[in-house]
């Protein structure tokens, strides 16, 4: 799988965001060590706190299918910029990723930019290390 590829798996997704309240839709694409892709979308709530970001769901998706070794994410917004991940999501990742973990991220148009979890969060919170 390429990173062209998971970054289309992420906007496909983009299609399933439930963002009535933003209008900003967003997609994620997860590349597990075994190849298997876990995919997600946001998920809005009138309780605005309730708000998923599409990573939390690819994320919690392949958790919770078994796996916690990822190759890499993609992440496809509406904005004329890459998506970048929120503050949350990226403490999420670092919380099984390390800080080479290529991160790409996508704008409107699909154009990407690849950074690695390292350079989004720096100096992460890790428990034992
Ligand atoms: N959003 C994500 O899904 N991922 C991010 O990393 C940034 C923000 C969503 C949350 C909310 O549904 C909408 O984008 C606007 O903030």
């Amino acid at each position: 799988m390429t990173d062209r590829d998971l970054v289309d798996r992420a906007i496909e997704m983009k299609a399933r965001a439930y963002a009535p309240y933003s209008g900003f839709s967003v997609g994620a694409a997860l590349l597990c060590e075994d190849g298997a892709v876990f995919t997600g979308c946001n998920v809005e709530n009138a309780a605005y706190g309730c708000c998923i970001c599409g990573e939390q769901t690819a994320i919690v998706k392949a958790v919770s299918e078994g796996r916690r070794n990822f190759r890499a994410i993609a992440i496809a917004g509406s904005s004329d910029g890459p998506c970048l991940p929120c503050g949350v999501c990226r403490q999420i990742l670092s919380e099984f990723a390390t800080d080479d973990l290529p991160v790409l991220c996508a704008n409107a148009t699909g154009d990407f930019q690849a950074y690695t979890l390292g350079e989004l969060l720096a100096h992460a919170f890790r428990l034992n290390t």
